[in-house]
């Protein structure tokens, strides 16, 4: 699918934007192994966290609602049923590694496959830790999807990530939660922690020392009634926009402002953007609020260390931004880019160079230089979600008509995209 985007009028008003892709696909997780009926408001609309119910109800779990409400019939720890032939993580890298750990753990055998962009995605982060554990898990050429997951009686384990993922912090918990005993995973940097609250929400004894995360096995999990938070991640392309274009004025309801998550904020707000967030408050240990954004002249900045494991979801859209700032963007330390849904060093910089932005690539991160003039263009999303929203927003700020090819990507974490950027943007 082809849009068309013309630049804009400014972005007024306020909106409200789908539930935390992160948050859900853990909600939906933990609620299939704890005990009763876990009831699921504003859970994400986008396609990966569809793929985590689709698997969740493979397992024999049922899954009642639609839309943005869903109960998930928990059945505790012990109670998933072998699927009846593979389980499908569509896009999802989130599904995949963090549902591993529960599949590590089962009495019986799992096989999980993705599309094509997920099955060239590194895996052996989750199974040499599911290993050490006692798991046999087989996959494509030792590192990629599909697995097979042969499914054991796990070890508990001390375990230091080598590189900051929560996803896989994520796994390593979750399949800690089937070892009798302590497990404890270290991070080399606090990554986002929507794992840790999710457990504690559900009953679980989880504590957290500096970078270390430490959890008793075989808790009891009971459900729970949970209100998922705007996604900031999602949010971050509207708040780009507002940023970019003159007069505009935004307020976006109900946003996730986790602190492991909401650097971006303190980012663009050290770059000059006038950025508020009234009503603050706190909803299944979720910190939540609303974010006011006005139309600002931005210095530019560095990503480097921590903050670009911060803000890596982030980075395309912020990549766009740079070009409009006064000094640009300089984005270090984000090899991780280059296995995400795509290698998006190389698919951000492209886009760049054809609006006409002299940007440059590094092994690691790239330089968007400020003061460019951000020229219509036909972009590709190359089916990567945050590439085509990435682009539509820097296409505002364009001169003319620009085209995004393979718009539909955006469905993956945020289906409704196109309509609130045609109903925002004046
Ligand atoms: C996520 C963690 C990050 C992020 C992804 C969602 C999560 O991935 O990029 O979109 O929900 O835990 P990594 O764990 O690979 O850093």
């Amino acid at each position: 699918m082809r849009k068309v985007v013309t630049p804009a009028g400014p972005l007024t008003g306020a909106i409200a934007l789908p539930g935390d892709k992160s948050i859900s696909h853990r909600y939906a997780m933990i609620g299939a192994i704890a005990e009763g009926d876990t009831r699921i408001r504003n859970y994400s609309t986008g396609a990966d966290c569809h793929s985590t119910l689709g698997c969740v109800r493979a397992l024999g779990i049922a899954v009642e609602g639609g839309g943005t409400e869903f109960v998930i019939h928990g059945r505790g720890l012990d109670g998933l049923r072998q699927a009846a032939g593979a389980l499908d993580a569509g896009n999802s890298g989130s599904t995949i590694r963090m549902l591993s750990g529960i599949l590590a753990a089962q009495p019986f055998a799992s096989r999980i496959f993705g599309d094509e962009s997920l099955s060239r995605r590194p895996m052996q982060r989750i199974i040499e830790p599911l290993g050490e554990m006692g798991a046999g898990i087989r996959a494509r050429e030792g590192k990629y999807p599909p697995l097979e997951i042969a499914g054991a009686a796990l070890r508990p384990i001390d375990y230091t990530l080598p590189v900051a993922s929560a996803q896989v912090k994520t796994c390593v918990l979750l399949a800690g939660l089937y070892a009798n005993g302590r497990t404890t995973v270290t991070e080399p940097m606090r990554s986002r922690d929507h794992t840790e609250i999710a457990l504690r929400e559900f009953g679980a004894d989880v504590r957290v020392e500096r970078c270390t995360i430490a959890l008793v096995g075989r808790p009891r999990l009971t459900a729970r009634e949970l209100v998922v938070p705007s996604d900031l991640s999602s949010s971050a392309f509207f708040i780009v926009a507002a940023l970019l274009v003159p007069g505009s004025e935004l307020t976006i309801r109900g946003v996730g402002l986790n602190p492991t998550r909401s650097a971006l904020l303190d980012f663009l707000t050290g770059m000059g953007a006038d950025i508020r967030i009234p009503n603050l408050e706190s909803r299944n240990g979720e910190l939540v609020g609303d974010i006011v954004v006005r139309y600002s002249e931005l210095r530019g900045g560095t990503i480097e260390g921590a903050l670009t494991a911060a803000l890596i979801d982030e980075i395309p859209v912020l990549a766009v931004l740079g070009a409009a700032t006064e000094r640009g963007i300089v984005v270090k330390d984000a090899a991780e880019l280059r296995i995400k849904e795509t290698d998006r060093i190389s698919t951000v910089v492209g886009n760049l160079r054809r609006a006409g932005i002299a940007a440059e690539e590094s092994p690691d991160g790239m330089t968007i230089p400020g003061r460019g003039k951000f020229r219509a263009a036909e972009f590709a999303s190359h089916g990567d979600h945050r590439v085509a929203m990435a682009f539509a927003v820097g296409a505002l700020a364009g001169d003319g008509a620009s085209t995004i090819e393979g718009a539909e990507a955006a469905s993956v974490s945020f289906p409704e995209f196109w309509d609130t950027l045609e109903s925002s943007a004046g």
